[in-house]
């Protein structure tokens, strides 16, 4: 299956991106230190679909997320990786097609979907180069 090459170098602390992965929607996030600290405050086990935001990204590059943008619930994409686009309550992301909440480590917290947004297998291949896949 083939992998993508992305740099990330022109997205700001608080946005995100949508670009294609393998035919489906890929968000690529830089989180800003308020949205880090408020995944990191969150108690693991009080999750739905326990990770931390440290299981989620790369040692040393937590301010990057990098998710499926497809809800885990029956498949729509949320919304939130573009300017102005309702990130729901928990500030992450939003599944309008039956009101799914991700937060700031695109974790499930409310709504239908039953496990956080898939990360797909990645590495930074530089300081802001990543290879998806
Ligand atoms: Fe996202 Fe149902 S497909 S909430």
């Amino acid at each position: 299956l083939a992998s993508i090459e992305q740099d990330v170098a022109a997205i700001q602390p608080g946005q995100a991106i949508k670009t294609v992965f393998r035919k489906q929607p890929l968000f690529i996030r830089h989180l800003t230190p308020k949205e880090i600290a408020e995944a990191d405050a969150v108690p693991v086990d009080s999750l739905r679909d326990p990770q931390s935001l440290a299981d989620r990204t790369k040692e040393g590059k937590q301010q990057w997320l990098i998710t499926m943008g497809v809800c885990t619930h029956l498949g729509c994409v949320p919304l939130g990786a573009a300017e102005g686009e309702n990130r729901g309550e928990f500030g992450g992301y939003f599944c309008p097609c039956h009101g799914s909440h991700y937060d700031t480590a695109a974790r499930i917290r409310k709504g239908p979907a039953p496990k956080n947004l898939e990360v797909p297998e990645y590495e930074f291949t530089s300081d802001t180069l990543v290879r998806i896949g």
